[in-house]
This record gives C-alpha cells, sequence and structure tokens, in this order.
C-alpha cells in the first residue's frame, strides 16, 4: 500500500507527479487561499507525510492530531512555521528547500533596494495619478545605490547572493554574522563589523538571517536610530525581524530615508496596517522565490523529499536545530 500524505495547497504538476507516482495522496486543492486550521487538523489524522507551505503552522497541537506523521516536508527555505524540536521528539523529519531561491531572492532584495532608494512605486502611482505636469529639477529624487555603503545582516547564501550583485553596482559592502568567514571576507570582497557599527556605517541595510528566537525583534527603536537619515532598510526575510511599530514610526519622521518590505509581522499584511499610509516604504506580499522556475524548483524539491523519507531513504534536505 502507497503511504498516505496531505497537501496543503495546490502546487505545480511537475512535483504533483512525483507524489503521485508513490503515494496516496490528498490535496487543498486550491491555489490562493490557505488550507482552514480546521481543516488541516482533520486532514492529518491518518497521513504519513505532510506537505506544507510557510502558511501552515505545524505544531504540538497538529501533530498531537497526527499519530502517524514521518515526515513535514516545508515547501520554503525558512521553517519558523514549524515547531522542529516538537517533530524531533516524535522522530519526524522536517525538510526545507535551500539553495534554489537563492539568487531569485537575492534578485528580489535587489529590485526592493533600487525601488526604495529611487522611489519607483511612488513615482509610477505619481504618473499613474496623473500628477506629471512637467519635468523638474528635484522631482522624486532619492539616493544613489551606486558607490554606496552596504550593509548585509546575515552573511548565508541569500546574503552571500546579494553581496556580488552589489559588486556590479560598485558599492563597499560590509556584512555582520554570527561567526565571521575570513575566507569569504576575501572572496566576495566584504569586511565585518559589529552589528552596530554595520548599521551606523551602511547607506543600505538588508537582512537576510532566519527568524528565530535570537533575531525576532532584532531591528528596533534603538537598532533604527543608529541607522543615518538617509539609509534604506530591506527585509526579504521574515517580518518578525524587525519590529514593525518601530520602523513605522521612523519611517513617518523621516528617521530613515525609506524601506523596502516583502514580508510582515502579519501576512497578509492587515488592510488598516499604517505602512499602507506611507509613501516612503514599497510593500511587496512576500514574493521573493517567485519566479516562476524557482517556484517550480522549491516544489519538487520539497515532494522528492516527502517521498523519499516515506519510502525509506534519507531526506535531501533535512532540517535540525
Ligand atoms: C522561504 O522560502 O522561506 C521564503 O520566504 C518563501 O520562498
Amino acid at each position: 500500500m502507497k503511504p498516505r500524505v496531505y497537501i496543503t495547497r495546490r502546487i505545480p504538476e511537475k512535483a504533483l507527479e512525483i507524489i503521485a507516482r508513490r503515494c496516496e495522496y490528498r490535496m487543498w486543492d486550491r491555489e490562493d487561499d490557505p488550507v482552514p486550521r480546521e481543516v488541516l487538523e482533520s486532514e492529518v489524522g491518518d497521513v504519513e507525510g505532510l506537505f506544507t507551505l510557510l502558511t501552515e503552522r505545524v505544531d504540538e497541537r497538529l501533530l498531537d492530531r497526527a499519530p502517524k506523521l514521518k515526515i513535514v516536508a516545508n515547501m520554503a527555505v525558512g521553517f519558523d512555521n514549524i515547531d522542529v524540536a516538537a517533530c524531533a521528539r516524535r522522530g519526524i523529519v522536517v525538510t526545507n528547500t535551500p539553495g534554489v531561491l537563492t539568487e531569485t531572492t537575492a534578485d528580489l532584495a535587489f529590485a526592493l533596494m533600487v525601488a526604495a532608494a529611487r522611489r519607483v512605486t511612488e513615482a509610477e502611482r505619481f504618473l499613474r495619478d496623473g500628477k506629471w505636469k512637467t519635468w523638474s529639477p528635484m522631482l522624486l529624487c532619492g539616493v544613489d545605490i551606486y558607490g554606496a555603503t552596504l550593509g548585509i545582516i546575515g552573511l548565508g547564501r541569500i546574503g552571500q547572493a546579494v553581496a556580488r550583485r552589489a559588486r556590479g553596482f560598485s558599492m563597499r559592502v560590509l556584512y555582520t554574522s554570527q561567526r565571521r568567514d575570513t575566507g569569504l571576507e576575501a572572496e566576495l570582497g566584504v569586511e565585518w563589523r559589529d552589528f552596530d557599527d554595520l548599521l551606523r556605517e551602511s547607506d543600505f541595510v538588508s537582512i537576510h538571517v532566519p527568524l528565530t528566537e535570537k533575531t525576532r525583534g532584532m531591528i528596533g527603536k534603538r537598532e533604527l536610530s543608529l541607522m543615518k537619515p538617509t539609509a534604506v532598510l530591506v527585509n526579504t526575510s521574515r517580518g518578525a525581524v524587525v519590529r514593525e511599530q518601530d520602523l513605522i514610526e521612523a519611517l513617518r519622521d523621516r528617521r530613515i530615508f525609506a524601506a523596502g518590505l516583502d514580508v510582515f509581522e502579519t501576512e497578509p499584511l492587515p488592510k488598516d496596517s499604517a505602512l499602507l499610509e506611507l509613501d516612503n516604504v514599497v510593500l511587496l506580499p512576500h514574493i521573493g522565490s517567485a519566479s516562476i522556475a524557482t517556484r517550480a524548483e522549491m516544489a519538487v524539491m520539497a515532494a522528492n523529499n516527502l517521498v523519499r523519507v516515506l519510502h525509506g531513504e534519507e531526506p535531501l534536505n533535512p532540517v535540525t536545530v
């Protein structure tokens, strides 16, 4: 008998085929609506494999309802939606999708830097709203990217990919990380700084750390006050790394120049969020890895992890804590 699997959203066909060949599956067959919690809780009762997105919380309560579960294959590199320690206690393997989304996410971090610095989305709204009367010397002026200093928080795969792109813009690149890596410094031409110095010296600060108890709220009022008034903050990691209310106040009071955000404390961004009132922030709906090719690769990677574990093979991308 094929192992039973539950898939929490409609996924790309190629990934579904991998699962269908070797598993019996049920799927929440919608693209844009997450599976309701009560449906998920009732669906996991008899399954050995669970294919999840970052929108599903895999916690003790869900695990209690899934006595046969052997693997949670998350279609994301981040896994803060999963209680990995609780899974480990029950012998449940957790996997993620590292590597395949690195370059795509770095592209988006750069897009946000450019858009926030050069006021791209604000300028487009201005034009579409029929406000463009004439060319004027200081109309919609932003700050330069070329030759500026970029501070990267977290020099993992995506941080490194952002650093490589920055060379094309002749940027000076600083980084701060849990561990200093002199080999990488030489390879990428980046300089290490402690956290506070990086914030003080950078014209752009781009965040590339996972969300953990250590990184939660790591950018707040104090850290924002260290940044230059002309600085731009970019976040493509997880919203809760930044204290959103503190950022809103800093942007509102023009204590920093702008921000580019792909992630938020609460997703989807609440319709009454004060961020929506501000013109010096570029807001995107968590699309860092959203290229057609990359999303397909992420789904295939998660499907392969799922199927392997359910057939007694080693997972390709196990998560450990
Ligand atoms: C991830 O993979 O963690 C991203 O946030 C979605 O691609």
